[in-house]
């Protein structure tokens, strides 16, 4: 806007200046705008070699971390696709889209939001869908929000409707509806794949959008649907795996204590033929573990096939000269338990269903210029192989430094005189080295995120119009945000100097061995009171306090073997939390409420009052929020996808640094209230110790006070956790 017409409107602040205050300037037409790749992938948890899991063959996505800011702990706000996808693409939560099923149309049903495509195509973007980006049906009503997100017509590979078909192979040579599905591409209905035709289609739109005079930038989302359920793929991934090399989850068996309005009872999954035929019981389970082995093979297949149609799509970026001005995200929509706590599938509020993958890219930001240095004329991103060069094992991982980082949830580098456990690392956690492809991830970060921070981070990143706050009554206002940009947090981490990336490798070779040790220490101490709940263990620790580590260590786990054998009927104990006050009450002691809370983690409370993580990110989320509705306390069979009418009951999760902490109350779908104080189950879990989320401590009298001040914290909600 010019000077005299600037000057003209605060004079005469006329209809026509605030319409022109309102209007953003159109993105520069000579091609100076940055596009964007917004990759989306379906049932995806960072089951990644960039994410550390070594069994992993992900080259194409290890590719895209190495030029990306890499978040270790991002997670979605309800972990069914819906609901996850309709929160990130408008960026606000379940409670304010009111969506938590498949079945109301936001615009309708919420209000009239803004999505992240709508806001890129309002200024100036030819955007595009091509896959599965918004859930498609009523929750996009039946048009993928066409017209207002897309400005093409959005795209679906033909032979997505083969999802039901009976196409397997049997090993009888008849073919079933199963989940464990290796293909012959040719064999298949139009001989191809969903995927491999969504990939396709995007090169095909690269090479057009490059040939086009029209010098419009782009928001171009691909939707990848595997691994999503039916782990359909072509048959040669399988070979990546060998069956051999299949471990199964750790804490593979239901969990003690855990609240029953916890449990999903995977019906996806059981409905499939394969799955079927093994008559496992409803709704425990267990899956037999062969075919725990063969699910997690395919899972492992069905993201290295998916891993090849990403490679594909980054290839085509470069070859038609996008690669250095698009901004790339990548994510996946929500986890999914692959066997951990004997669960499957999403539907939960478990850290394997609610973590996901989450890589952004940034010309310039995130990644050097190689078209602007000596290496000129270096590709960013070519087409990896996944078949070229493979070993099928760890070895193929520098894993020099692994012994720590198996301690997820423990950050690995700490400075001297600080606690463990609670120190978490913005910068500088160069560790992996993937030996065949050299590799290196130059910025992870532990920070909390949440998927709904993704619209206003790519809206700051492509310089258009920033987001502002929801207001506590967001249902009236169309363009606002329920989370935050990353932009301070990834300008962060980027600036930060090689050098101290240097210091902390070196510090870390140093104080590996020690850290173990100590780590060791603290799983046994809490492993103890986990363990327990009648006085044994306690005693046992305390009669026993010159064992050596290594047989303390071996005594614990004959007493977990021992407690994991517990059939699921004896589960029935822990059922709603009134039923289990008496017990809290019997375990009282006269300790205070400090010594008490000690008990529960000793490292925790100092850590919560002086507030002493890492300093970059004492600007940052204090906590992230995720959420699920159940229809019954006890598992039935809607429990994993129940309608609005039926959802009687919800739960909210919060993670902190520290500690995962999750209530279960009653809930009313005609006024969408939520009623504290009818409880019905907690769950309490100390990361550092128990990352995997297997002994929930919310029952233990020494833990109330943490219990109490987690509470509130959860209750006060997301809007209380936001950066300073
Ligand atoms: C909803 O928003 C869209 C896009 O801004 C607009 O075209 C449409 O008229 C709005 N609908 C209603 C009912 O306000
Ligand atoms: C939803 O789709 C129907 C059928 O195409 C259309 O009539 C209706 O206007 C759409 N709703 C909105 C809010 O655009
Ligand atoms: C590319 O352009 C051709 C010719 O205009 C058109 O037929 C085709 O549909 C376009 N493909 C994509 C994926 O945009
Ligand atoms: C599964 O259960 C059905 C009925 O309960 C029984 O007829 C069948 O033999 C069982 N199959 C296997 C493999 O156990
Ligand atoms: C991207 O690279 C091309 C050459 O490959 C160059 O002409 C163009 O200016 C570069 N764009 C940016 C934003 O650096
Ligand atoms: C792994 O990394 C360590 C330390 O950086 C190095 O000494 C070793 O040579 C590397 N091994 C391989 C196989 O690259
Ligand atoms: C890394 O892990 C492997 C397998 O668990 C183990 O054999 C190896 O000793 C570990 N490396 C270090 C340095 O601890
Ligand atoms: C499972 O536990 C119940 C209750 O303790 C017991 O009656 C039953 O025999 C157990 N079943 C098995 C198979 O261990
Ligand atoms: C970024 O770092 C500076 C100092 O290094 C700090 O003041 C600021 O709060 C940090 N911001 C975020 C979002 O981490």
């Amino acid at each position: 806007m010019s000077h005299y017409l600037l000057k003209t409107c605060l004079s005469k602040r006329s209809v026509l200046c605030v319409l022109l205050f309102n209007l953003w300037m159109p993105p520069a037409a000579d091609g100076s705008a940055k596009n964007v790749l917004f990759l989306v992938v379906d049932d995806l948890r960072p089951t990644l070699g960039c994410y550390g899991d070594t069994i992993m063959n992900t080259k194409n996505i290890d590719n895209l971390a190495s030029k990306s800011v890499l978040f270790e702990e991002a997670y979605v706000q309800e972990a069914v696709c819906g609901p996850s996808r309709i929160s990130f693409l408008t960026s606000r939560r379940p409670d304010t889209t009111l969506l938590y099923d498949f079945f109301s149309y936001w615009r309708v049903h919420a209000g009239n939001y803004t999505t992240l495509p709508q806001h890129f195509k309002e200024h100036g973007y030819i955007t595009q869908s091509v896959g599965k980006v918004f859930h498609p049906g009523r929750a996009s009503n039946f048009s993928d929000d066409s017209p207002y997100s897309w400005t093409n017509k959005p795209y679906h590979p033909s032979t997505f409707q083969y999802k039901m078909s009976k196409v397997c192979p049997n090993k009888d040579g008849s073919l079933g509806m199963n989940i464990v599905c290796p293909v012959e591409v040719d064999k298949m209905p139009e001989k191809t794949l969903p995927d491999l035709q969504s990939a396709d289609f995007t090169v095909n739109f690269l090479k057009n959008m490059s040939k086009s005079k029209e010098k419009k930038p782009f928001f171009l989302a691909v939707g990848f649907h595997k691994p999503h359920v039916p782990l359909k793929y072509p048959k040669e991934y399988k070979d990546l795996y060998p069956l051999s090399k299949i471990r199964l989850a750790p804490h593979h068996t239901l969990p003690l204590r855990l609240p029953l309005v916890a449990w999903n009872p995977w019906n996806d999954v059981r409905s499939r033929d394969d799955v079927q035929a093994l008559n496992v019981s409803f709704p425990f389970g267990p899956m037999p573990e062969h075919f725990q082995l063969l699910m997690r093979q395919s899972y492992y297949a069905a993201t290295s096939y998916m891993d090849v149609q990403v490679g594909r799509v980054l290839a085509a970026l470069e070859e038609n000269g996008f690669a250095n001005n698009t901004i790339i995200s990548f994510v996946g929509d929500h986890g999914w338990s692959l066997g951990e706590h004997q669960e499957w599938s999403k539907f939960s509020l478990f850290r394997a269903a609610t973590r996901v993958p989450l890589l952004i890219s940034i010309p310039g930001v995130t990644h050097s210029r190689p078209w602007e240095t000596s290496r000129r004329g270096e590709k960013l991103f070519s087409f990896l192989d996944p078949f070229r060069d493979s070993k099928s094992d760890s070895s193929k991982y520098n894993d020099s430094l692994n012994a720590t980082e198996s301690y997820q949830g423990l950050d690995v580098f700490r400075s001297k005189g600080q606690a463990f456990g609670r120190k978490f690392v913005t910068v500088g956690d160069v560790v992996k080295k993937y030996v065949n492809s050299d590799v290196t991830l130059p910025f992870k970060t532990k920070a909390l995120v949440e998927l709904v921070d993704l619209f206003p981070t790519l809206a700051e990143a492509a310089g258009l119009p920033t987001l502002p706050l929801c207001p506590k009554d967001p249902f009236n206002t169309m363009l606002c945000t329920e989370g935050a940009s990353l932009m301070p947090l990834i300008k962060n981490i980027t600036q930060k100097s090689s050098s101290q990336v240097k210091n902390i490798i070196n510090m870390h070779a140093g104080r590996n061995k020690r850290e173990v040790d100590k780590n060791l220490e603290t799983n046994i101490l809490h492993y103890s009171y986990s363990a327990d709940d009648n006085v044994q263990t306690k005693k046992f620790l305390k009669s026993q306090p010159s064992t050596s580590l290594n047989n303390a260590i071996k005594t614990l786990a004959d007493h977990t073997l021992a407690l994991n054998s517990i059939n699921s009927t004896e589960i029935h104990y822990s059922q709603t939390e009134r039923n289990t006050n008496n017990k809290i009450i019997e375990f009282k002691e006269d300790i205070t409420l400090y010594e008490a809370a000690r008990k529960c983690d000793p490292s925790f409370v100092p850590a919560y009052q002086d507030k002493q993580h890492d300093e970059s990110l004492h600007h940052w989320k204090q906590a992230v929020f995720s959420q699920y509705p159940r229809p019954s306390v006890e598992p039935e069979k809607d429990s994993d996808e129940p309608h609005l009418k039926n959802m009687h009951f919800m739960g909210y999760s919060m993670w902190t640094p520290d500690v995962r902490y999750s209530e279960w109350a009653r809930f009313t779908p005609s006024d969408y209230k939520v009623h504290w104080a009818d409880n019905y189950g907690r769950e309490l879990y100390l990361r550092g110790s128990d990352p995997h989320e297997a002994h929930n401590l919310a029952l233990f009298d020494w833990c109330q006070p943490l219990v109490d001040i987690m509470s509130e914290r959860l209750r006060r909600g997301w809007r209380y956790a936001r950066p300073a």
